[in-house]
């Protein structure tokens, strides 16, 4: 702590991208032993700023004292070094190895000496097992990475900041993919932290968490500084407007749709895996938004994932306009109209070093080619320009590397991939994750839209509110099954909840 009674002062930070001023003159005190959240719509700078703190960029101008100290990094090792940790925003494991060996790489425990020091596995595995236990976390730590689901895959990443022992740990939307008891037990580990000195910075979208579990509160809008203010004294239409910068009274667009006929019926549906669904059966119609709601864990990804030919089914029929039809893989749900948004954009949606054009049109090529065999570069462009224009994607052109857009925009990119392929049936997955207030509203209105057109419209979503907001009605799961089919006119919380936990 330096005289002042702050951890960390962060003065006066600029950082410029190409085209981007992406942090202006940024100036923040942490004090030790709080959490501080730090809010800002999609693009605003928040993963920037601690990517400057965390060592992986260098600022253009500005300081950074720790402890009294002024410290400049210019790799992730000495930011560690000094007492800071990071839980990315974007999961960065590695795949083919196995947890333990992710949790600790680069800081093997070895035993021997000299030229005959080995890795000491046991060892590993016994810090690993310890560290798990401390944290309450369910994971073997000798399977592969590759075999956690999302959520668990995001626990390793906590347990891997935590591990480091730092004064001040940084989680960039450490939540996104958790489930509820997941959440709450990061909670706990955050309020232990705290208690023993640790500040937390805390980036997130979702403001309950944000008021729940912060002490100071710091808001970005567009690479500016907007205020740092107790979490006490804020609301939710407070955070929303310093965020905004203007009122945002009404959080949905009016539904207008109207649902037709019966597009697609799914009748008992059955996974071949004895843990996963077991007699789906519903419908949805033209024109109609049909939500499903559960409990991460119920088995919603699985579902939709089968009915796009991603994943295989034991028994069950599908029906589209009347006629059965078999999804053997994408090809074919795509053949008959289907699109799929999903949820992890890094595992299975974006492809990093290409630009944001090509990852828009990646979906629909065929589009762009002419009789003759030629690119119709004039229609990409238009197309592209369009969505970037239609869905706010913050960049300053579409020849950007989708990288180095933030990681709401790449969620943008990816839904505009999808409306490209003009589909009868949009699947979507989470499809507001990680994305800010106002553009959930600019995604929500092209939802409603495409029900307007005659689209059948099915959206997972965790997040009650949206669901409400915008279904005609509501499926709940809960492992595997569905236990409830909800009017949305009549749903509320209480009865999705009361149908997502039916067997616990
Ligand atoms: N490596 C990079 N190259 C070019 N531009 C970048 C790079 N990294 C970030 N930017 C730009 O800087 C701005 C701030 O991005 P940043 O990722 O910090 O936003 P964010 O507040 O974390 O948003 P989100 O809530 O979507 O994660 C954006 O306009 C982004 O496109
Ligand atoms: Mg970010």
């Amino acid at each position: 702590m330096d005289q002042d009674g702050f951890i960390l002062q962060i003065r006066h930070i600029s950082k410029s991208f190409p085209g981007v001023k992406a942090l202006d003159d940024i100036s923040i005190n942490i004090r030790p032993g709080t959490v501080h959240a730090l809010m800002g719509e999609n693009g605003a700078g928040k993963s920037t700023l601690m990517k400057c703190l965390f060592g992986i960029y260098v600022p253009d101008s500005g300081e950074i004292i720790l402890d009294g100290k002024p410290e400049h990094f210019n790799t992730s090792r000495q930011a560690l070094d000094a007492g800071i940790s990071m839980i990315h925003q974007e999961l960065l494991s590695i795949p083919y190895r196995s947890v333990m060996e992710n949790l600790w790489l680069g800081r093997y425990p070895k035993r021997g000496a000299g030229p005959f020091k080995f890795v000491d596995h046991k060892r590993m595995y016994r810090d690993t097992v310890n560290l798990f236990e401390k944290l309450n976390l369910d994971i073997d730590p000798r399977i592969w990475v590759m075999k956690l689901s999302v959520s668990k895959t995001q626990s390793l990443e906590i347990a891997k900041a935590v591990s480091y022992n730092a004064k001040i740990i940084i989680m960039d939307e450490p939540t996104s993919s958790l489930t509820e008891r997941e959440v709450s037990s990061l909670f706990e580990i955050i309020r232990r932290l705290r208690g023993e000195g640790v500040a937390i910075i805390y980036i997130s979208h979702k403001i309950e968490e944000i008021l729940s579990i912060s002490d100071d509160v710091s808001i970005l809008r567009d690479g500016r500084h907007v205020g740092t203010y107790e979490a006490g004294t804020l609301t939710t239409d407070l955070i929303i407007k310093y965020m905004v910068g203007r009122d945002l009274s009404n959080r949905f667009p009016p539904r207008d749709n109207v649902p037709g006929k019966v597009l697609l019926k799914v009748d008992s549906l059955t996974s071949p895996r004895k843990d996963s669904f077991r007699d789906v059966s519903f419908s949805v119609r033209r024109g109609e938004i049909f939500g499903i709601g559960g409990l991460v864990g119920a088995q919603r990804t699985e579902l939709v994932e089968a009915l796009f030919g991603l994943r295989s089914v034991e028994s069950g029929h599908i029906y589209i306009d009347g006629e059965e039809v078999t999804i053997k893989n994408p090809a074919q749900a795509k053949a008959h109209k289907m699109a799929l948004l999903t949820e992890e954009r890094r595992a299975t949606g974006i492809i990093p070093m290409l630009s944001i054009k090509a990852n828009m049109l990646l979906a629909n090529l065929k589009r762009y080619i002419g009789p003759l065999g030629l690119i119709n570069e004039k229609r990409g462009e238009e197309d592209t320009q369009k969505n970037i224009h239609a869905l706010q994607v913050k960049t300053p052109s579409a020849k950007n590397k989708i990288r180095d857009l933030s990681g709401g925009n790449q969620q943008k990119v990816l839904f505009a991939r999808w409306l490209l392929t003009q589909p009868d049936i949009l699947i979507l997955d989470e499809p507001t994750r990680g994305i800010d207030v106002s553009a959930k509203y600019d995604i929500y209105t092209i939802i409603i839209d495409l029900a307007k057109q005659g689209k059948s419209i099915i959206m997972i979503s965790s997040e009650m509110p949206e669901l409400l907001g915008i279904s005609d009605r509501i499926m709940v799961m809960c492992a595997g099954r569905v236990t409830g089919i909800l009017e949305g006119r009549e749903a509320d919380q209480e009865k999705i909840m009361r149908l997502a936990a039916q067997f616990m």
